[in-house]
């Protein structure tokens, strides 16, 4: 599925804009599978295990501008399987971004307006049992735990990849920012389990649903799958919260700052909903002077870009601070 290793790559100007310590991006949007994004790493694991359990066609539920939602559709069409996306707060939607691809793979879409996204799930399950009905074997995802910690499986990988390359370049110090999510989380296990001196911050980007929730209380699932000695713990990331704005998918001005100047300085396009979220927070940790000029950053780009394009007025309106 993905195109591995994703490259680990200099962010000169922006260091030297900042007059801040070295900075890197590893590449987790050049995966590729339509537009790249750390999903590709998941479906390496996810999409075999459907198959191979006998299932002809995947159930998504997300919401409209979803980077999943996309992912998974390309996904499926690589694995040679059905793909039924139930969208939320789709309807009477322009088509284009994320959900453009998804139109242009194929995706059988259920555009839910936002009454009918408050019972997305009796909606979906309701698809799953007709076509059951029919002789079907549909995996309806959010029905599984596997989809929701093979973030952190994939980011295994990842992690022993980034560390070949750290190792190839004699990074000390090394300081990885990201989503507040699987991924980081996935590079933990990798920290943890080699006895590595990394130190992550994860920047949230929503409060739905609560961290806990959503990461660190999978750390028994993920023992048991993975079969390691460390798992991880809330004290192995420094969560940033106050970057979140006014909510999910509202981009702050500090985010359109945060796109435009990595976009200017090394030619990195961050996504309004994720990456520049992060970057947004890298670039204010710095000039807080909360990054020593010792640390070596890593910024982990998870991908996202469709969504640059759901947001263009804005993106384009944004002039720089004087
Ligand atoms: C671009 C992007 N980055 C990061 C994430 C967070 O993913 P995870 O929790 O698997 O790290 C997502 C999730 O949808 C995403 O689309």
């Amino acid at each position: 599925m993905a195109h591995l290793p994703t490259p680990l790559e200099e962010m000169p100007r922006l260091s030297a804009e900042l007059g801040g310590p070295r900075i890197l991006v590893k590449r987790e949007d050049m995966t590729g599978l339509a537009y790249g994004g750390n999903k590709a790493r998941h479906y390496e694991f996810e999409m075999p295990h459907i198959r191979d359990e006998g299932y002809d066609t995947v159930i998504n539920i997300m919401d409209y501008h979803s980077n999943n939602a996309r992912m998974t559709a390309a996904a499926a069409n690589k694995t040679g399987l059905r793909y039924i996306l139930v969208l939320k707060n789709a309807a009477h939607r322009k088509i284009q971004g994320n959900l453009l691809v998804d139109k242009l793979l194929g995706a059988e879409l259920h555009l839910l307006d936002e009454f009918q996204s408050e019972t997305a799930d009796d909606y979906a399950a309701n698809l799953k049992e007709e076509l059951e009905k029919e002789g079907a074997k549909p995996y309806l995802v959010q029905e599984h735990l596997f989809p929701r910690i093979v973030g952190m499986v994939g980011f295994v990988d990842a992690g022993l990849e980034l560390l070949e390359q750290i190792e190839a370049l004699g990074l000390q110090n090394v300081h990885i920012f990201g989503v507040a999510g699987r991924s980081l989380c996935g590079l933990i296990l990798v920290a943890r389990n080699l006895g590595l001196d990394w130190k992550f911050t994860g920047v949230q980007v929503t409060f739905d649903p609560p961290l806990g929730e959503y990461i660190f209380d999978h750390d028994s699932d993920i023992r048991e799958l993975l079969d390691l000695p460390a798992t991880f713990t809330q004290d192995d990331m420094t969560v940033h919260s106050q970057y979140v704005g006014e909510g999910y998918g509202i981009m702050t001005p500090e985010v359109a700052e945060a796109i435009h100047m990595a976009a200017r300085t090394d030619a990195i396009i961050c996504d309004p909903n994720y990456t520049g979220t992060v970057m947004a927070a890298l670039i204010d940790q710095v000039r807080e002077g909360n990054v020593g000029k010792d640390e070596t950053v890593v910024f982990l780009h998870t991908g996202g870009l469709p969504a640059v394009f759901t947001f263009a007025e804005q993106l384009a309106d944004y002039s720089e601070p004087q």
